[in-house]
């Protein structure tokens, strides 16, 4: 369908993986790995078999699938796993599957030998629209997320939606929060489309725009100093909300899930502390809550969450840094806020059930 270009590579829209062999072959890689997790190499590795059609000429490396897995240990296996295949720096990583995958393949790569070539290939709606876009590699130390990374670029980045068609419908949605988020901080009539859109049958189309926002942002701001802090709307109260789930409750919530609780709550301080319209956050309130199951913050977790909100790595000087909307289509960074208006936010939450 389309390219985009994102810091010197290219990321594919459906265009099946012809140009990947292309690369394969141009830069004359001494060795391909395939790194997928046991249920992307049950659901993704065929179709991905099927697109290359006559080449075969990979090895592949599987994990465990699971955020719980996205470790030190695991990279351990695999950097022993490469030393087994004595792949030297002229090989290629190619990693198939979801956020999980791209982050701890890319971060292996890009340490591996002091850093070897990698492509992402996608197969999460939230990998497609956020975590193979950017070149943040990561896994997480003792369950704090993401704690030791690289800002890395693959050599390419290929979206398919045929691979969406094996995922859970809650991993759909979980996805769709950023695709929502994307709309909120940076295009209002992408997000009125989302609204109007059935999230089951999210479009080639939606994804591309996803993906152009966050290009746009990550662009323009590759390293966080400013701009690409817009793109952690939501994430602040989420993060928070995520962790203390994923601690307490029997079913923790996704990513998504959690994310979609901090819009509504960062949406009530952008209503506080910003220049978004009481009927704006109405509006986004009433869509998220619509989509997402309902979830309690209960009281007794309120300090907590504010612990967890100020270990977050994006603060400044102790205080917690939020990015709020200025309208629905707009987001501004490094606003502060107090402690009180958290608490409030959080107590606005609870609010929408009980009214
Ligand atoms: N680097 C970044 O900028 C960035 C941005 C956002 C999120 N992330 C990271 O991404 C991760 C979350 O991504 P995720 O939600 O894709 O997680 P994931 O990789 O764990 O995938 C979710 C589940 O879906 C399965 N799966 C993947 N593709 C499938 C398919 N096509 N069909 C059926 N099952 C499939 C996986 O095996 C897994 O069980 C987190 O670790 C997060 O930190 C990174
Ligand atoms: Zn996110």
């Amino acid at each position: 369908m389309k390219t985009l270009d994102s810091a010197g590579h290219s990321i594919y829209f459906e265009t099946g993986l012809a140009p990947m062999t292309d690369i394969i072959n141009s830069e004359k890689y001494s060795k391909v790995f395939v790194f997928v997790d046991r249920n992307t190499a049950e659901s993704c590795l065929p179709i991905f078999q099927e697109m290359l059609e006559d080449y075969t000429g990979f090895d592949l490396i599987e994990t465990d699938p699971g955020e719980e897995n996205k470790n030190i240990d695991f990279c351990i296996g695999i950097w022993k796993t490469l030393l087994d295949f004595e792949a030297d720096r002229k090989c290629l990583m190619i990693n198939l599957g979801g956020g999980v995958i791209t982050d701890m393949g890319g971060f292996v790569a890009s340490t591996y030998k002091r850093g070897i070539d990698f492509i992402n290939i996608p197969t999460t709606l939230l990998s497609q629209v956020d975590a193979s876009v950017g070149g943040k590699t990561g896994i997480d130390i003792d369950n704090v997320k993401n704690m030791v990374g690289t800002f890395s670029l693959p050599q390419a980045v290929f979206i398919e939606t045929l691979f969406l068609k094996s995922l859970p419908e809650r991993e759909l949605l979980s996805g769709f929060a950023e695709m929502i988020k994307h709309g909120l901080i940076a295009d209002a009539n992408y997000f009125h489309q989302l609204k109007s859109s059935n999230y089951k049958e999210v479009s080639a189309e939606a994804i591309y725009r996803s993906v152009e926002i966050k290009n746009e942002v990550v662009t323009e701001d590759p390293y966080e100093r400013g701009l690409r802090k817009i793109l952690n709307y939501g994430h602040t109260i989420g993060h928070a909300v995520e962790t203390y789930s994923l601690i307490n409750d029997k079913r923790p919530l996704n990513h998504g899930e959690a994310i979609a609780v901090g819009m509504i709550c960062e949406g009530f301080l952008s209503v506080k502390n910003n220049t978004l319209k009481e009927e704006e956050l109405a509006e986004v309130t009433s869509y998220l809550l619509g989509l997402y199951p309902k979830y309690e913050i209960k009281t007794k977790s309120h300090e907590e969450l504010i612990q967890f909100m100020q270990s977050d790595k994006k603060n400044e000087d102790g205080q917690i840094m939020f990015s709020l909307l200025n309208s629905i289509g707009s987001c501004a960074y490094n606003c502060r806020v107090t402690k009180q208006d958290i608490l409030d936010s959080l107590n606005h939450f609870n609010k929408q059930f009980k009214a």
